[in-house]
């Protein structure tokens, strides 16, 4: 086919309606910090034939466009409900997520596995929800001082 071809790998298809950009805001905090909010774009990709999803997210201050955290990975659903993420931070923490999906649902559940080059945290835990064509999601942490609380959560529309 002209330009290879252009498949969604079966194991893909219960999360295709991931697939575009998504823009949106969300707000943070944590036991030992001041509360802050943010805006956010996150991007998934499917390279075609392959059991994977590329994913990429970056965030910024509100008032002034200044970037904040960047994360990027890779997000592998497998065909028995349960799916495999891998993200690394740009403050250079790496996640190993294991989890489950809920394609009728729409409802995402991650937890991590391994949490390397931190120097606080522990665990974190991700919960992705699409409810009326918005996407939401939960993000958790524990940290060495504080046990497993709230650190994110935001709202993003489809472009
Ligand atoms: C603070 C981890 C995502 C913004 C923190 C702290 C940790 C942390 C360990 C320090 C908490 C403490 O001192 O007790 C993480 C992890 C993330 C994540 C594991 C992803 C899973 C984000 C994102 C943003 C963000 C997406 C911004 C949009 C902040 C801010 C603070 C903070 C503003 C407080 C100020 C600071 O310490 O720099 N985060 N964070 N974090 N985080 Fe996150």
């Amino acid at each position: 086919m002209e330009g290879g071809a252009r498949v969604v790998h079966p194991a893909i298809e219960p999360l295709s309606y991931l697939i575009g950009k998504w823009k949106g805001t969300g707000e943070g905090g944590f036991p030992t910090i001041s509360s802050f909010s943010y805006g956010e774009e996150l991007t998934f990709t499917h390279p075609g034939n392959k059991p994977v999803i590329a994913y990429s997210q970056k965030t910024w201050k509100l008032n002034s466009g200044e970037p904040m955290h960047a994360e990027s990975g890779y997000w592998r659903p497998k065909p028995d409900g349960t799916i495999e993420v891998v993200i690394a931070q740009s403050t250079g923490l790496v996640e190993i997520q294991k989890g489950t999906y809920d394609a009728e649902k729409k409802e995402i559940n991650l937890q991590s596995e391994l949490v390397g080059n931190a120097s606080k945290v522990k665990e974190i835990s991700r919960v992705f929800t699409l409810v009326n064509e918005e996407l939401t999601y939960v993000v958790e942490m524990a940290t060495n001082l504080t046990s497993r609380q709230p650190h994110l959560k935001a709202s993003l529309k489809k472009l």
